[in-house]
């Protein structure tokens, strides 16, 4: 990991306060879903029963996650966020609708690409509504970096996928711009991809259509050698 990516974060830790439910699902379920960021995930023992292994990074309060986990009862899920009150309003929905296909890494997905996931080990990654860092001097707080890239090409199996999605255009287009120029990756589609029927729509999603901006789906594929 480059030291500029140790130094600058993609995100700030908010005070959002936590709802007195996300707090008990927080202090009762933690020790049950959330995996420690510096230990490798065992995806066999912790997933005896799920064919495809899916990382999403900056899950937010997690609202794509659980109906995805609902939806596919075969994938499994971990989800990274930093944002505390989130992963207590993702802890509260597996304990509501009965999930077991879901883990958590509360820790920045920087380090988790790097540390807890070993080489060629994902089916697919999600990065979804990521925050756009609008001004130019906050461009390198972007989570989408080149190192970024790189991690998380290294972390997928050959034909696994890298989902990304955004209602920023400027990042929309970076985005596709560096997927485009790195090597070993190769664009699904041609140009943006259709949003696929698994991603849900979210609180983000949604705050961008409200403001009559464009929804972008960036779906590229790791080359098999
Ligand atoms: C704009 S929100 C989108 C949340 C969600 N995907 C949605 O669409 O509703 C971006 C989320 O990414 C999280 N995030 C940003 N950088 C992160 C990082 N390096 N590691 C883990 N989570 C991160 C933030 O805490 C925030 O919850």
């Amino acid at each position: 990991m480059s030291d500029s990516l140790r130094r600058v974060r993609s995100y700030v830790i908010r005070t959002t306060r936590m709802s007195e439910a996300q707090k008990r699902s927080y202090r009762e379920l933690s020790e049950k879903w959330v995996l420690p960021y510096d230990r490798t995930i065992d995806w066999e023992s912790e997933f005896p029963e799920c064919r495809r292994r899916i990382v999403e990074i900056g899950f937010g309060m997690g609202d794509a996650t659980w109906r995805i986990a609902r939806d596919h009862s075969d994938w499994a899920l971990v989800g990274v966020e930093v944002h505390r009150p989130g992963v207590g309003k993702l802890l509260w929905w597996l304990e509501q609708e009965e999930l077991t296909n879901v883990r958590i890494i509360e820790h920045d997905a920087v380090e988790v690409l790097a540390v807890t996931l070993r080489s060629e080990s994902l089916d697919g990654i999600h990065i979804w509504f990521p925050d756009p860092w609008p001004k130019k001097r906050h461009h390198k707080r972007r989570l989408i970096q080149p190192d970024f890239i790189q991690s998380a090409k290294e972390v997928l199996k050959p034909g696994g996928y890298i989902h990304i999605a955004t209602d920023w255009e400027p990042y929309a287009e970076h985005i596709l711009q560096l997927l485009s120029d790195t090597p070993g990756l190769a664009n699904r589609y041609d140009g943006w991809a259709p949003k696929p029927d698994y991603r849900p729509e979210t609180k983000f999603e949604n705050k961008g259509i409200a403001a009559e901006r464009s929804i972008r789906d960036i779906i590229f594929m790791k080359e098999s050698i």
